[in-house]
């Protein structure tokens, strides 16, 4: 096993085995609520989940976000997430492509996860850095996949933490637009769990990138799984002191709603239930989901756990629309009168 695969291997077992979630800083979903209407003028059936996107359409603004690959177990758990995801008519993000750039012939595996998603879109991964190093190959790999939408990740702080990383990021704005002029594949710029500020997202919006995944924090904390993986007792030290480093997922998307008419807002970052879902996509944003909610139900009770799950995500979105009186995804999504902050100075003007 080569040194991607197997640190890929070691950071999907630390994050199905551990605790690997943020201590203190929370996703910020508890600081919002739904204002219930008691008069919705809708009976609860008439209510509609379906959403478009990347010209599919689905049956709930869900997407399973980006969960490593690339060695036996990532790979299995993306193929039956595949088969879950296009029976379900939800979006797929497969994890990095960089073991598989590593050894074009695992490029087969792709391809054939591609052939599982008949209904649904599917995304593949890779980090910024990478794409700066890959540039000139990836047009060509990108058509031979077959994927509808490729998505880069921005990891700063983790390739700064990281015994491996590489914490290069001059002309990773530049390696992103040459990317862009290269392939006809629409393009998502999303973040790791740690979240992106709006500067960025702004900055993001003004290079064209049309789809951003904001990945704030309160989830998965990704100091804290490669913290696992240092040996050095004060790089440990170092990196402790970054575990609560980050923009809550649902302060990032009140700060940013203006903007959700403009650019189409992918919400994760400890999206965990079915209330949190729904709160994100009233936040304004387009699609939710997450990644390690999906690898702890696969671990506990494989592809069913995942059926179920989005059963009930599925339920929780119907009664929260009902419960605000609106009957499809347009009419909750970012929709203000719906949802409001807690401790907001002027909530009740
Ligand atoms: C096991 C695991 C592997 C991940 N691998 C990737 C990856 O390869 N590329 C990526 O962009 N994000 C990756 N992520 C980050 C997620 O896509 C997501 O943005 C982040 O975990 C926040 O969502 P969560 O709190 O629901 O896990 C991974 C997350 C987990 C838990």
């Amino acid at each position: 096993m080569n040194g991607t695969k197997k640190r890929k291997k070691e950071q999907l077992t630390i994050a199905t085995e551990k605790d690997i979630t943020y201590s203190t800083l929370s996703d910020g979903f508890d600081w919002f609520y739904f204002i219930n209407n008691s008069l919705p003028e809708l009976n609860l059936d008439e209510t509609d989940t379906t959403t478009s996107f990347l010209e599919y359409k689905l049956e709930i603004p869900l997407i399973i976000s980006a969960i490593s690959g690339g060695e036996d177990t990532g790979d299995k758990l993306n193929m039956q997430l595949a088969e879950v995801s296009n029976d379900e008519k939800i979006a797929l993000e497969l994890g990095s492509i960089r073991p598989y750039l590593e050894d074009k012939a695992k490029l087969s595996i792709l391809k054939e996860i591609r052939s599982i998603c008949k209904n649904n879109p599917l995304i593949a991964n890779l980090g910024a850095v990478q794409v700066k190093s890959y540039l000139k190959i990836l047009p060509s790999v990108i058509e031979e996949i077959g994927i509808d939408c490729f998505s880069i990740h921005l990891n700063p702080l983790q390739e700064a933490i990281q015994p491996e990383g590489e914490p290069l990021y001059k002309g990773i704005k530049e390696a992103i637009k040459s990317l862009k002029r290269e392939i006809n594949t629409p393009i998502i710029v999303k973040e790791i769990g740690i979240g992106l500020s709006r500067n960025v997202v702004v900055e993001l919006m003004n290079i064209g990138i049309e789809y951003i995944n904001i990945a704030g924090a309160g989830g998965t904390s990704w100091v804290k799984i490669e913290s696992e993986r240092i040996t050095d007792k004060l790089k440990r030290e170092i990196a402790r002191e970054f575990y609560d480093w980050g923009i809550p997922t649902a302060t990032i998307l009140n700060e940013i709603r203006d903007l959700t008419k403009d650019v189409k807002i992918i919400a994760t970052g400890g999206i965990d239930r079915g209330i949190k879902f729904a709160k994100a996509i009233a936040l304004g944003a387009h699609l939710a989901g997450g990644s390690r909610i999906f690898v702890k139900k696969w671990t506990e009770g494989g592809q069913n756990a995942i059926r179920e799950l989005i059963h009930v995500w599925k339920e929780v979105l119907k009664i929260a629309m009902f419960c605000t009186g609106c009957k499809n995804i347009d009419e909750f999504r970012a929709n203000k009168n719906i949802i409001r902050e807690k401790y907001a100075f002027n909530s009740f003007t």
